[in-house]
This record gives structure tokens, sequence and C-alpha cells, in this order.
């Protein structure tokens, strides 16, 4: 358990220029993902004299920081990705925060980063979110969340740096795809690998969706929405996608997803799906799949459905997948039952529209 936390004093600056109503609600109206923020941010300074201090919730702002700062030139930066959602009965609630929380501080740890309190993330996150309430939408849209942490110390020695910035920004998001909830269609990279053995692939950290971007600009060369990545060894067992993991529904009504072994992210909504789909009945296996198997399965209809889940991406059918020898489509290409009722299941819980048994709903007061 973290001590003295609640001490820290978290300073209100309000920002005097907000976005009128009128403007905020208007932006509502076509909701994107990550392009419109809200008025304010969380800091967190970290040095290794001070500790952890200043921290505040001010008018978002650009960073100034030094062109030597550690992170322009090694990368050493992690981030989470969550989402407030306005409920059915109009609170406002987060999702397995205390998940985000622990996941953060993993990352820190892998990426020699100071470790922030659990309760001082949570603490960043209920703040912003209370300060700036107005901005989380109703309906199927949210408030994505993203808190994230660079290094600011100005060297060009390659250690760990001694001066951090966490910060959490807000922004009000509709559906993370264009094609809204239709089926996606994703590509399979053969040769471009995101995490090997021993690498940072469990670490939610800037560098390794730097590394997946070249596969993603093939990805959507192709038409595709997203990318999938092989194991880095071999090149043959199915990881998860750029920035979702996935999940295929057998003929037998089970569920295989690739097992964690360092090089995959664990997914929060993993998880949770893992967990509502067992409730259901179904049986989940965590199992190494391969590209080979999967062109195979669905071909010959033992595989039903496929679908990627995430925090931004929720539960999205994969209906076409591509790759450099041709396509094949998943079951008849659209979105398949047991997909959508496990995406209605999680919804429901987020939403606060059914209960919640695992306690997984944190209410912000
Ligand atoms: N895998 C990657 C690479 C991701 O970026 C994400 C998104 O955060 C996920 C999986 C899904 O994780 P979560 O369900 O915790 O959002
Ligand atoms: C998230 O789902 O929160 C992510 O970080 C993935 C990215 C596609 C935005």
């Amino acid at each position: 358990m973290e001590t003295g936390i609640p001490l820290l004093p978290f300073a209100i600056d309000a920002n005097l220029n907000p976005m009128p109503d009128s403007e905020r609600l208007k932006a509502f109206e076509n909701l994107g993902f990550g392009t419109l923020f809200t008025d304010h941010m969380a800091v967190i300074r970290w040095s290794v004299d001070a500790g952890w201090h200043d921290a505040k919730i001010t008018a978002r702002a650009p960073f100034a920081i030094d062109p030597a700062s550690a992170v322009l030139h090694y990368a050493q930066e992690i981030f989470e990705g969550m989402k407030a959602y306005r409920t059915t009965d109009d609170k406002i609630v987060l999702f397995r925060p205390d998940q985000n929380a622990k996941r953060f501080a993993q990352s820190a740890e892998r990426m020699a980063m100071p470790v922030l309190p659990q309760a001082l993330f949570l603490r960043a996150v209920e703040e912003l979110v209370r300060v700036d309430r107005n901005w989380v939408p109703s309906g199927d849209s949210s408030l994505y969340l993203r808190p994230f942490m660079f290094a600011s110390e100005a060297f060009l020695g390659v250690r760990p740096a001694r001066e951090y910035i966490f910060s959490v920004i807000a922004s009000p998001v509709g559906p993370y795809f264009k094609g809204g909830s239709k089926p996606i269609a994703v590509w399979t990279a053969e040769h471009y690998s995101r995490a090997a053995s021993g690498g940072t692939g469990a670490a939610k950290c800037g560098g390794n969706y730097a590394g997946s971007l070249v596969a993603q600009a093939e990805a959507q060369r192709h038409g595709c929405d997203q990318v999938v990545f092989l194991d880095a060894a071999e090149h043959r067992y199915v990881e998860e996608l750029g920035g979702m993991n996935i999940f295929y529904v057998m003929a037998d009504g089970s569920l295989v997803t690739p097992p964690l072994g360092g090089t995959i992210l664990p997914g929060i909504t993993r998880a949770s799906i893992m967990t509502l789909a067992a409730e259901s009945g179904l049986k989940v296996e965590e199992r190494r799949y391969t590209f080979a198997e999967w062109q195979d399965d669905s071909k010959s209809g033992k595989l039903k459905e496929a679908f990627a889940c995430g925090t931004a991406a929720v539960v999205a059918g994969i209906g076409t997948v591509r790759y450099e020898g041709g396509e094949f489509q998943i079951g008849d290409g659209s979105v398949g039952p047991v997909t959508e009722s496990l995406r209605e299941k999680l919804v429901g819980l987020q939403r606060g529209v059914t209960a919640d048994p695992h306690g997984w709903v944190h209410p912000v007061p």
C-alpha cells in the first residue's frame, strides 16, 4: 500500500478561456477519434531529488521542453488508454482504472522510469475527469483518457533520465474505425515484427507503436484498418494487432486467443472478455494459433468469427484478412453473433446498463 499520496497537494488551476458550451456540443455531434481535446490536463513532475511533486490540473497547453530532453532522443515514454463513460442514469464512471494504474507501473519498471503510485495515477485521472465532466459525452461516445509519462531531463548520455513529466489529457471520442461498427479488414505483416522475446512488447511504450507504423501504413495501402503481427522468432504465430488484442470464435463455440508471454500487450479488454465469455459458458483457450491455421480454419468453416478488442476499438468484428499472397473472409464477412453478444455484455457493463458483479465499474463522484 502506498502511503502519503492523498497528502500530495493537487492544485486546480482552472482554464480561464474554456470552449463555449455551444461549440463543445456542436463538436459532440460528429466525434471521431483523438482530434478534439478538453479544456484541462493533469501534470505531475518527478525528479531524483524531489520525487513526485507539483501536482496540478491546469489549462491544456503545450509543454516547454529542452531540445536535449531524453524522450526526444531515446524514446523513454509510456502511456495508457482508458475511458470515462456517461451512464444511462447520467453518472460518470471509469472501467477497471486500477488495471490501467497497475499496467502503467509495470510499463514504468520495464522502461527504467519512476513508478507513479497507483493511488496518485487514479487521483490525477479522477481530478481531470471531475474538472472536465461536461466533456464526457453520452450514448455510444465516451471521454478517452490518455495518461502518459516522458523523460524530460536534458542530457544526451544513455541512461535512465533523472526528471520526468507525468500528464493526463482527455479527448471525447466516437468510434475508432471510420466504418463504425462495420467489420474491419486486417493486413497480416509477414515480414515486420512488433516485439521479440526479452523486448518491450508487454509494456505500453511509445516506441512499440513507432516501430509498428511502417506495417500499419502497409495495411492502409492494402485497404485494411489494422495490421496483424506474427511472432518475431518464426513469423508463424498470430500475436496481436497494432493497437488491439485478437480473439477467434471456433465452430464448436470455443474462444481462442494468443497467450501473453512478454511480446503481447496484456489488454484489459482482453482479460474482461475472457471472464465474460467464461461466465456465459464459452470455453476460452489461450493458445498459440498460426496464420496458416487461420487460413485453413476459415476455409474449412472450423473458424466462425474473429474480433479485435481494446479500449479504443471496444470489440470490432474482423471480416476480411489480406496478406501478400491474397485474401480470405471469415464466415460470411459480417459481424458474428458471439462477437456481437460479447460486445453487448462489455458495453452494457461500461454504460451501467447491466449489473456489475465484479466491481469493475468505478464511479467518479
Ligand atoms: N494491444 C495493443 C498493442 C494496444 O495498443 C492495446 C490498446 O491499448 C491493446 C492491445 C488493448 O488493451 P486494452 O484492452 O487494455 O485497451
Ligand atoms: C487504446 O485502445 O487505448 C490504445 O492505446 C490503442 C490505440 C489504437 C489508440
